[in-house]
């Protein structure tokens, strides 16, 4: 479950978010479009924990972190440590075996870059091995902001049949997007605009 309830949240005396009101239950994938600076980021930041609102309430927020996986804009892969040991890490703080990693690599296409560091890939394949550890673990919610925003139509067709999966196994996913194929994908898709959240509908056949 993933939900916000009354978020309002300002930076430098500019509200950003001015009330939002939203959840995603189990199994459901939501898209987040809205133009570029209208608070997308800034509310999966709250949603996560990362930040928190001047007012308002969130799940999971901070005090679920390992039932939350996140794939943040700014991908946060940690350099000292090769693709694969990136992946495995959210297995390993959890004690559990890392067979899962080999396979999720190799669903993103990227299981040859297993052993390189960040530094020695393409962006777009840092992006997928930012995915791979997020869903990795199996979380019961996700939070992926713009997850193919530099990717080719068959890696971003990899990584949103990937994000349906997770949802289809029981995930709240919530995903800002630009990408119609994503917003094609999902359940439901919101719009992010002067700080509301002005639409809900479920999605039409495209
Ligand atoms: N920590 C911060 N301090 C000051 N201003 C911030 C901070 N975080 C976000 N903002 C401002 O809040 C607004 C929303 O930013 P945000 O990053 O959430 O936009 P976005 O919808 O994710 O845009 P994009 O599509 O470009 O990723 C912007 O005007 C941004 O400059
Ligand atoms: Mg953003």
């Amino acid at each position: 479950m993933i939900s916000a309830t009354g978020v309002r949240r300002s930076f430098g005396g500019v509200e950003v978010l001015r009330g939002i009101d939203l959840s995603v239950a189990p199994g459901e994938l939501v898209t987040l479009s809205g133009p570029s600076g209208s608070g997308k980021t800034a509310l999966l930041s709250v949603l996560c924990g990362f930040d928190f609102p001047d007012s308002g309430t969130v799940t999971p927020g901070p005090a679920a972190w390992s039932a939350c996986a996140v794939l943040p804009q700014s991908l946060g892969l940690a350099t000292e440590l090769t693709l694969e040991e990136n992946v495995a890490l959210p297995l390993r703080l959890r004690g559990l075996p890392v067979g899962p990693v080999a396979d999720v690599l190799a669903e993103l296409g990227i299981a040859d870059l297993a052993r390189r560091y960040p530094a020695q890939v393409s962006f777009g394949q840092q992006q997928r091995a930012a995915l791979a550890r997020a869903v990795v673990a199996k979380p019961s919610a996700l939070l992926a902001d713009e997850p193919t925003a530099h990717l080719d139509a068959v890696s971003a067709d990899a990584t949103i049949g990937l994000l349906r999966r997770v949802a289809d196994d029981g995930a709240a996913v919530l995903i800002a997007t630009h990408h119609d194929a994503v917003h094609a994908a999902a359940d439901r898709v919101l719009e992010l605009a002067g700080g509301r959240i002005s639409s809900g509908s479920r999605r039409t056949a495209p």
